[in-house]
This record gives C-alpha cells, structure tokens and sequence, in this order.
C-alpha cells in the first residue's frame, strides 16, 4: 500500500512539499527566436540574443531572489563531455544557492528527494520553470534525444557547485 499510497500524491504537490516552485510559464518566441532554438548548438551570440529575449519572462522572478545572472545552457548529442557531465548531474545532490531552470527547448528529467528518501521523477519540457531551493536534494538527466536548452538562473555563480549526497539511486525512467 505504501507505493500506491505516494503515488497518489500528484507531482505538483510532491515538489510543493520540498520547496522546489514548478509553473508553466508559456513560450510564444516569434520566427527569429523559434529558428535559432532549433538549432542543435549555437555561438555565443546566438546565446546571448536567446538569453536577451526569454530573460523577460523571469524579469519577476530575478527580482523576488535576487537572481542578477542569467545564461543560456546548451547540451545535445555532440556536446563534448556530455557523458561525464550527464554522470555528475546524475548523482543526487544539493547545492548551496538556488538551481533555477526555464527550459526552452527539449527535454529533460528531474528527480527529487522528499524527507523520507522517496524519488519523484519529472519530465521537463519547453515553458517548464523550475526553482530548486538550496538545500534540496535532486538530480537530473536528459531523455534518448539527448538534447535540451535552458535559462540559468544565478544568485551567486561562484558558489554554485554540487554536494553529492552519496544515496544510492537507480537510473532514472522517463514517468509512464
Ligand atoms: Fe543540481
């Protein structure tokens, strides 16, 4: 009964009760914008001109946590190092500052830990905005396409490394 009983909490409260501020906040990028996110990969102007246009839409939240750094992630299949980054990012950790998501393309998986070491996987995908709180434990990786784009959002960028938790965790599955 145990399993079925968590799995009757729905996502949005699972997350809600750890903290982590899930929304949707909806993208309409005109042609220019739309054109240069489906790009696989993209120079450091094509970043800049995405992270100019979409940082609007967090103006609200940059103001309410402090958040006064902003850049673009970028992965897919032929990121180089994208194995390895995909094993940190994998490993459940916590960090010392907020880790804020708005992803723009693609897709990827969170998983979070609540206090008794349950995992709850999300399936992110373009308008999805996630604020991670410090201190909460998660992980993430990305789906088979391998592929996603994201607002990153900083309060302090030098302090933003991960603490591994050391639980122990099976690979995530994308949620039914
Ligand atoms: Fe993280």
């Amino acid at each position: 009964m145990g399993s079925l009983a968590s799995h009757q909490v729905s996502d949005a409260d699972f997350v809600a009760a750890i903290g982590v501020q899930w929304q949707h906040r909806p993208l309409a990028p005109e042609p220019g914008l739309a054109a240069l996110l489906a790009q696989a990969q993209l120079d450091d102007g094509g970043k800049a001109t995405v992270v100019q246009a979409v940082g609007m839409l967090v103006v609200d939240e940059c103001v309410a946590h402090g958040y006064h750094s902003m850049d673009l992630v970028v992965l897919h299949p032929g990121t180089p190092g994208l194995d390895e980054a995909l094993e940190r990012f994998d490993k459940p950790h916590t960090h010392a500052d907020d880790e804020v998501r708005y992803i723009l393309e693609g897709e990827g998986l969170f998983g979070f830990f609540d206090a008794h070491g349950q995992e709850r996987v999300l399936r992110v995908q373009p308008g999805d905005y996630l604020r991670i709180p410090a201190g909460v434990e998660h992980r993430f990786t990305l789906t088979a396409t391998r592929r996603i784009k994201a607002l990153r959002l900083f309060a302090d960028t030098a302090g933003w490394v991960a603490q591994y938790t050391q639980r122990p965790a099976a690979a995530m599955e994308v949620p039914a």
